[in-house]
């Protein structure tokens, strides 16, 4: 069993620190097993020889559900899927006394800028599938449904061998460990709306109908799936989860801060050297990320940060901490943990028109102030990133923000709002200079165009596919 579990039972702090050069260094607890074994971490024979299913062992024979729940709620862990809502008490809102319970992965990531599920999905979806069943004992749910983004082709043929490898080696099914405690996990894959991500949106679109967000309250904890009580979480924050019922809620805890304690996989992309995930310890700053993606590419300067996905309002410093409240007092937020460095080649007109017409495009339509107010966003930025701005039109963008802002019917709506704003307030002299000049001043620039892929691969200057649009936040916080 020692030689069996060593992966998983060796951890301790140093041991999971992997130096890269410099000061930075990366932290790995759910990237450890993919950064340790890059042939076959996903494999269920090298997921074995490691340790896996050792922490569902461990819950489902030697631990009461609320005991697990109690665990988790002790280890801080917060949601990574752009809520940041605590996990354990989250679990302890789903009803005891209702059945049938159901726990829902949102594997969906669709916001560009994003990639850490996809990573995590294609490389060890074995540790995502014990993430489930822990999750499923806390709560009791005997089936659970995985929403994977429709793109992924890799990842959803390596989590369909890896569940079915699960259930042929009696993890999943019926009397699991020798218990009475029955689990099964249907995979499937959406049809690629970003609206889709939003969990109660993303339940009608399992249930089979148009993926439109729902009012809440009831919360899915309560009133989910089919009506049922229904638990959705993201790939990353279940991946923490044998390790923290394997090593406790304090080896947790060394990671991080008081508030968001553990580690945050980091998508990182834009004007640096080497764009990647980078998991490190929450409350790292923005200078170590940085510094671990290689800085900027040569020769060029740090102009923009968006620190959390394109909803995040933008940054102009790396002098701030990674972690929920650090970029809330800053006036941002850490989102799903999309990192996009932009460096002084970037118009900063046309990173607001790339990412509003990305967020006019997955509005729902379902309520006013987001299909009408993306879509004007939309229309005024065109014409000044074409020429023809106005010189009221920069007062013009603000209203149309605080017509979004606070009145649409979810966090999509706000978060578009947000990030058109954040680029406004912030460069706004790039703005008027725009309507001044008649023209883009850029665009006799050498530059890498926003929204072009050049490179992408460890070590090249490379840029993201699309500009990164975020995961909303604050106003999405009880799930
Ligand atoms: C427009 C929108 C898109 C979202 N997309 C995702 C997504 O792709 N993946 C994800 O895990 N959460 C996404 N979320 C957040 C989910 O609604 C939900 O908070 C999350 O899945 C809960 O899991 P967690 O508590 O483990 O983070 C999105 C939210 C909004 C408003
Ligand atoms: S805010 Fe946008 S995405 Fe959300 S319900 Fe309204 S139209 Fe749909």
């Amino acid at each position: 069993m020692a030689e069996e579990t060593r992966g998983r039972l060796g951890g301790t702090a140093e041991e999971a620190r992997g130096r890269l050069g410099g000061t930075a260094e990366e932290t790995r607890i759910v990237k450890r097993r993919i950064h340790e074994y890059p042939d076959d971490s996903w494999t269920i024979e090298r997921a074995l020889d490691d340790g896996a299913y050792e922490g569902a062992r461990k819950a489902i024979t030697t631990m009461q559900p609320d005991g697990v729940i109690d665990l988790v709620k002790a280890s801080g862990l917060r949601g990574r899927g752009g809520a940041g809502f605590p996990t354990g008490v989250k679990w302890s809102f789903a009803p005891k006394d209702v059945f049938p319970k159901f726990i829902v992965v949102n594997h969906d990531e669709g916001e560009p800028g994003t990639f850490k599920d996809r990573e995590l999905g294609e490389n060890d979806p074995h540790q995502l599938i014990e993430g489930i069943i822990i999750s499923a004992w806390a709560v009791q749910a005997a089936r659970a449904f995985i929403y994977c983004r429709g793109e992924f082709a890799l990842g959803s043929r390596r989590l369909d061998k890896a569940i079915s490898d699960a259930y042929e080696r009696g993890f999943l099914g019926e009397g699991i460990y020798g218990s009475d405690f029955d689990l099964e996990i249907v995979l499937h894959r959406g049809a690629g709306a970003y609206i889709c991500g939003e969990e109660s949106a993303l339940l009608d679109s399992l249930e089979g109908f148009r993926g439109q967000p729902r009012l809440r309250p009831p919360f899915p904890a309560v009133k989910g799936l089919y009506g049922q009580p229904t638990i959705v979480n993201n790939t990353e924050t279940l991946g923490n989860l044998p390790d923290i019922v394997l090593k406790g809620a304090d080896w947790f805890r060394q990671w991080g801060t008081e508030k968001s304690p553990g580690t945050k996989v980091l998508s990182v992309s834009g004007h640096v050297n080497r764009p990647a995930n980078y998991e490190v310890s929450m409350g790292t700053s923005l200078a170590d990320v940085l510094e671990l993606a290689g800085g900027m590419r040569e020769g060029h300067t740090l102009k923009a940060i968006i620190p959390g996905g394109a909803s995040a309002p933008l940054l102009t410093s790396t002098d701030i901490a990674m972690d929920f409240e650090s970029l809330k007092d800053a006036g941002s937020m850490l989102g799903s943990g999309a990192v996009v460095f932009m460096d002084e080649t970037t118009c900063m007109v046309r990173n607001a028109l790339v990412t509003t017409a990305f967020f006019e495009h997955e509005s729902c339509g379902k309520c006013t102030p987001c299909r009408e107010g993306t879509w004007w966003g939309v229309k005024v930025l065109e014409r000044i990133e074409e020429g023809d701005g106005r010189r009221e039109d920069m007062d013009l963008l603000l209203d149309i923000c605080d017509g979004i802002d606070g009145r649409a019917f979810c966090p999509l709506g706000d978060a578009a709002a947000w990030a058109l704003r954040s680029n406004v307030k912030l460069f706004r002299e790039e703005f008027e200079e725009h309507v001044s000049l008649g023209r883009c001043p850029f665009e006799d620039e050498e530059r890498i165009l926003v929204g072009a892929n050049q490179g992408g691969g460890s070590g090249e200057a490379g840029v993201m596919p699309q500009p990164a649009a975020g995961v909303p936040s604050d106003a999405d916080t009880q799930s």
